[in-house]
């Protein structure tokens, strides 16, 4: 949830280029944030609220090493004294750690009896004093992190210095740390986009890896207590991908960027796709299984492999997937989605797959995100970073890979590539300033609407859940969607004079459709069409035109211009949701 960074130069950077790369990590959290240089002594600063109020704050300090961190506060509440980077209580020692220390509480009684003083709030403080702890024992810094980290349960990733030391130490434990390799420089962070500007090599550390790096660079793996290499990857984002360029935000620029995502992968190599589909044709019983956004997709996958591909899959949300680790066997095949391909639904879910020796293939964006590593294969999703906290074009490119899979199985891939490629330029027109212009009007109306519903049948159902929770993660109206038949059983007592509903249509469902739409403007219901026909029963009306099977792609798109619209109109950060982060690390 955190964002975490490290950098050691030959040549001195400046707080200002920490603070740069921290910057491209704060969709991670942005409760508080804080760095801290070795520049004769630890020179540390922190401030509550984004790195904006960070970088007011700081002042212009050079140096060779800095970590920094941005944060979405679980032990403690939103302090600077809570921030991080935490000191040890010698102040040598600086930590920034992204995760949950689980024995934190044992662990801290233990320090305190040996008379170290806690000053915040958080698991992470118990860190740097833990190193604190074995240095004074003896250990040199490297071995002293070892031995602290060792013993240490939950989840973590974590960078520490050393006032006295030429150092940057990095180590993870089940959260995401990727090394960056550049000229002279180096990186140790949550997150690739953070040292685009620096370097595309990145090296993926592995569960328990421990990366120490002074002038040259080394990894320790702590569960095989030996040194180990690790390949360095050269990979294909872009330094300009991960920055806002001539946008206001990264929400609306990752949604005009829905038809790069959709041209590439109407390209996508034939082989990739037939690979997974061949371990969808030899399982005996497929899950799919995923969280928030991903589980939309997911669940579009559900109803377009009986449509198009006459499968039967089994859909299930990840956090409850492990209850139903009784059906798994060796034969099973667990599909996993995630954008970010490090949430802990996921990765458990694919662990209790694993745990009954079942085949676990995923879906994800991340190139060594620790889903790919502990999948069996994985097809990457090539939408490009996405920073915004509110996915969109990562949904659509799940979409499409889906479909792509659904047309494979049905022995169809090349009518599937097609359908794909027809769309590109409409896709183009859906993200227009038109559609945004037309778009815009609905959420003047929409602005002060405390309540909405969204209803959608077959493959428009989905489309229905994934539309409301843009709506409430980003305007913070309330949004409950529903299959359209189920509205009238008892949600309909909830429809007022006024109340606004967005109802998807498509030609496959039209009529019962409109029959529901019906049935909820009699009670009074501000019907807000979305499909290929008006309607008399719309009150306002998005044309997006039939698209058969590829409508979910089309379909959302108005929907996430809506949601970007209605936070901009309500006064909310479209990039910065309260309450969120990119990616949720716990369970
Ligand atoms: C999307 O807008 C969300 N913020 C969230 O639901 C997200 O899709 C979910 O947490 C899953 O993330 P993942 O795709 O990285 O696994």
């Amino acid at each position: 949830m955190c964002g975490i960074i490290g950098m050691i130069s030959k040549n001195e950077f400046s707080s200002g280029d920490l603070i740069e790369a921290l910057k491209k990590l704060e969709y991670r959290g942005y409760d508080s944030a804080g760095l801290a240089m070795i520049d004769n002594g630890i020179r540390i600063v922190k401030s509550v609220g984004g790195i904006k109020n960070l970088e007011e704050k700081a002042e212009e300090w050079k140096a060779r090493i800095g970590i920094a961190h941005t944060r979405w506060a679980t032990h403690g509440s939103v302090t600077e004294a809570n921030a991080h980077p935490q000191l040890s209580n010698n102040g040598k020692i600086a930590v920034v750690h992204n995760g949950i220390i689980e024995n934190f509480q044992e662990q801290k009684k233990f320090l305190i009896e040996n008379g170290f003083t806690f000053y915040s709030q958080t698991d992470t403080e118990l860190i740097p004093n833990m190193i604190e702890y074995h240095m004074k024992r003896g250990y040199d810094f490297v071995e002293a992190v070892k031995r602290s980290l060792k013993h240490l349960e939950g989840q973590y990733a974590v960078v520490a210095i050393h006032k006295d030391e030429n150092k940057l130490i990095g180590i993870r434990k089940e959260a995401p740390l990727v090394v960056g390799v550049g000229k002279g420089i180096f990186f140790i962070a949550s997150d690739i986009p953070s040292f685009l500007d620096y370097t595309k090599n990145v090296i993926f550390l592995e569960e328990k890896d421990m990366v120490i790096v002074d002038d040259e660079l080394q990894i320790f793996n702590l569960l095989k207590d030996a040194i180990v290499e690790r390949p360095v990857v050269k990979i294909d984002w872009d330094a300009e991908q991960a920055k806002k360029g001539e946008f206001e935000h990264f929400f609306i620029k990752e949604i005009s960027e829905q038809v790069e995502v959709i041209s590439k992968l109407s390209m996508l190599d034939k082989e990739i796709i037939k690979d997974l589909a061949d371990e969808i044709r030899k399982a005996r019983g497929v899950y799919i299984v995923a969280c928030g956004t991903a589980s939309h997709a997911a669940m579009y996958g559900l109803y377009l492999f009986s449509k198009i591909s006459k499968r039967h899959i089994n859909f299930c949300v990840a956090s409850e997937f492990p209850h139903f680790h009784h059906f798994l066997t060796k034969k099973s095949l667990v599909i996993a989605v995630s954008q970010s391909g490090e949430t802990a639904d996921t990765l458990a879910a694919i662990r209790a797959a694993k745990a009954a020796d079942a085949r676990v293939i995923s879906i994800t964006n991340v190139m060594g995100s620790t889903l790919m590593r502990e999948s069996d294969k994985s097809i990457i999703q090539r939408a490009g970073p996405e920073i915004s906290v509110v996915s969109t074009k990562a949904y659509t490119s799940q979409l499409a890979i889906l479909s792509l899979l659904a047309y494979e199985l049905a022995g169809k891939l090349e009518e599937g590539r097609e359908k794909l490629k027809e769309l590109i330029r409409y896709v183009y027109y859906l993200t227009s300033l038109n559609m945004r212009e037309h778009v815009r009007k609905l959420a003047e109306g929409l602005r002060y609407t405390e309540h909405m519903y969204i209803i959608g049948r077959g493959l428009q159902y989905p489309t229905a859940l994934e539309a409301a929770l843009k709506i409430k993660e980003v305007s913070y109206i309330h949004a409950e969607a529903y299959a359209g038949g189920e509205l009238k059983h008892g949600t309909i007592a909830l429809i007022e004079q006024g109340t606004p509903c967005i109802v998807f249509t498509s030609k496959e469902n039209e009529k019962e459709t409109i029959s529901n739409a019906i049935e909820l403007k009699t009670r009074g219901a501000y019907i807000i069409g979305v499909g290929p026909n008006n309607n008399e029963v719309f009150d306002f009306f998005i044309k997006v035109r039939e698209s058969g099977e590829l409508n979910s792609i089309c379909q959302i798109i108005p929907i996430q211009i809506l949601a970007y619209q209605l936070a901009l109109l309500r006064g909310c950060d479209p990039d910065r949701p309260r309450n969120l982060a990119k990616s949720v690390t716990v369970k």
